[in-house]
């Protein structure tokens, strides 16, 4: 997968990932939270993989317009076929170069309790969790963060 390499990522992105989020999230419904906005308006700090002009691999981040030390990565995703070969990490290491050369200091995200694939990635990748006021399996979570019912692991990696 080395050979691959990325670009910023484009609207038309969004037509080739959209169809097939749930997917590769799993099964879960995923897809609602991830609108095409987020593939318009957040271009210089979001990126994809293409193999033979398709993606395969995506990430939406953004800097934060409150704090300028912070950012945020809304999604990453990485095509099952292609996973385990390192695009999660160089996504999540380009959007941190990109951020951090612009005066960020922390990298934040959050995932689902149940996506603990998704924890231990992020804990791979330098990412800390964040103390909630319940947890599972070892993994703190903060209850109802994003509405009733929807928990989350909250993770921040200094850069
Ligand atoms: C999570 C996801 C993005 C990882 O992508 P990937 O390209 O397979 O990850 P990488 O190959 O770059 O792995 C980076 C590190 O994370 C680890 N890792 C990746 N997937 C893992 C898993 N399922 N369980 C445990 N560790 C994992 C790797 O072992 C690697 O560690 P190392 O470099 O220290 O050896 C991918 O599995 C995915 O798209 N999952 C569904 C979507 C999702 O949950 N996204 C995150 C929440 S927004």
């Amino acid at each position: 997968m080395s050979e691959l390499s990325l670009c910023p990522l484009r609207p038309d992105h969004y037509d080739q990932v959209i169809g097939v989020l749930d997917e590769w999230w799993g099964g879960r419904a995923v897809s609602a939270a991830l609108s095409r906005l987020f593939f318009i308006h957040f271009q210089d700090t979001s990126f994809a993989v293409e193999d033979e002009g398709r993606c395969v691999a995506f990430l939406v981040g953004l800097l934060s317009q409150t704090d300028a030390t912070r950012a945020y990565v809304h999604f990453v995703g990485v095509d099952p076929r292609y996973r385990k070969h390192g695009l999660g990490r160089r996504l999540h290491e380009r959007f941190a170069s990109v951020v951090g050369a612009r005066g960020v200091h922390t990298i934040h995200a959050v995932t689902a309790p149940v996506n603990t694939a998704s924890v231990a990635f992020h804990q791979r990748l330098g990412f800390e969790v964040v103390p909630g006021d319940a947890s599972a399996d070892g993994v703190s979570f903060h209850r109802n963060h994003d509405g009733p019912g929807r928990d989350r692991v909250l993770l921040c990696r200094r850069l």
